[in-house]
């Protein structure tokens, strides 16, 4: 009996280290792990010279980082993706918060516009790949800041294509005014607005003021009806896309900067590089332009877009989001609302 029970409390108290070092040994790991989670949210703090009101805020945006990195290791772990995501500036930002702060497209209308001539029908000869850039039409990457003025940089990316194309000469042309002065209807400055309503504004206006008289704030202001009345870069028309076709945006893009949009909710918050191929709906969002196509050494067909959140974001401000899908609307919806200007 008194053999029975020395084994009996022997075990239990085996039994009770065993329990008790591997509850510590997973305690001490996660602790670790989080601490090591954390030390890299202080060196991401450091490198974006990012500071909080509190600790309060520090630790709910760390949260919100360790999330937003989780998801971007584990997409990285995969090396059949052909694209990369990067813990960048966006890090701490929510899909919701981002969103709200960066983008700016209204979304489709209810009632779209009524169609317009489509120029470039008939082309049926495309080069296989074309750079807007190495022709001189795309003006250096921009930055709308915290406001949701996509709709004005992706409208005024465009103009500058075409006014080159047309003129020879490259301008900065100014996105504020767009902001400012074309208020009142469905364009709403910080809050949003449609490429096309900017460019009928544009066209009864004669024109917009360049980039230098008339320079970004990232915030609504008074129209500066001064610089707005004195436009320099005018155009005729402008023309939508067909919508749903891909084929017809090729047409366009192999001729000139289109504007287009885009749902950017999602992976283009920690985009890096590459070609985004999937995880991408068509609930537009956002605007950019489209300034060239081509395929990779892989084979996969990829539009070049030109995003307006400065060169740290993606391929020096750039991005690649992949061509040809099977969905009509194309990658991201990229095929849905497309517009050009015509000079
Ligand atoms: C395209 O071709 C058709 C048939 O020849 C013609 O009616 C139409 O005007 C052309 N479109 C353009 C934009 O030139």
């Amino acid at each position: 009996m008194e053999f029975i029970n020395q084994v009996h409390s022997k075990c239990i108290c085996l039994c009770l280290i065993l329990i008790f070092g591997a509850w510590s040994s997973e305690a001490t790991s996660r602790n670790l792990e989080d601490a090591a989670m954390y030390e890299r949210y202080e060196q991401w703090m450091t490198r974006y010279g990012r500071q909080y009101s509190s600790m309060n805020e520090k630790e709910t945006r760390f949260n919100v980082f360790k999330k937003n990195v989780a998801m971007i290791d584990s997409s990285n772990s995969d090396v059949n993706k052909p694209y990369k995501l990067s813990v960048n500036q966006f890090a701490d930002l929510t899909t919701e918060e981002f969103k709200s702060q960066r983008t700016g497209f209204k979304g489709l209308r209810d009632t779209p516009p009524p169609t317009t001539s489509f120029k470039y029908e008939n082309v049926s000869i495309v080069p296989s790949s074309i750079d807007w850039r190495t022709k001189g039409a795309v003006m250096p990457v921009k930055d709308q800041g915290q406001c949701g003025s996509c709709w004005a940089f992706a409208t005024v990316g465009a103009l500058e294509g075409a006014l080159q194309l047309a003129t020879g000469e490259l301008v900065s042309m100014s996105e504020q005014e767009l902001v400012d002065c074309n208020v009142g209807g469905e364009n709403e400055g910080c809050m949003g607005g449609y490429p096309d309503v900017a460019f009928l504004y544009i066209i009864e206006k004669h024109g917009l003021t360049n980039e230098a008289n008339y320079p970004y704030t990232a915030t609504d202001n008074m129209c500066n009806t001064k610089e707005a009345d004195s436009p320099s870069g005018s155009i005729t028309g402008y023309e939508d896309v067909p919508v749903n076709s891909e084929q017809d945006l090729l047409k366009a893009v192999a001729n000139q900067p289109v504007s287009v949009c885009i749902q950017a909710e999602g992976l283009f918050q920690s985009y890096s590089s590459g070609v985004l191929t999937g995880d991408c709906g068509t609930d537009l969002d956002h605007c950019v332009t489209a300034i060239g196509y081509g395929t990779t050494d892989q084979g996969i067909d990829y539009w070049l877009l030109k995003n307006s959140w400065g060169t740290e974001w993606g391929e020096e401000g750039y991005v690649r989001i992949q061509r040809n899908i099977e969905a009509v609307e194309g990658m991201c919806g990229i095929a849905t609302s497309a517009s050009y200007a015509t000079v």
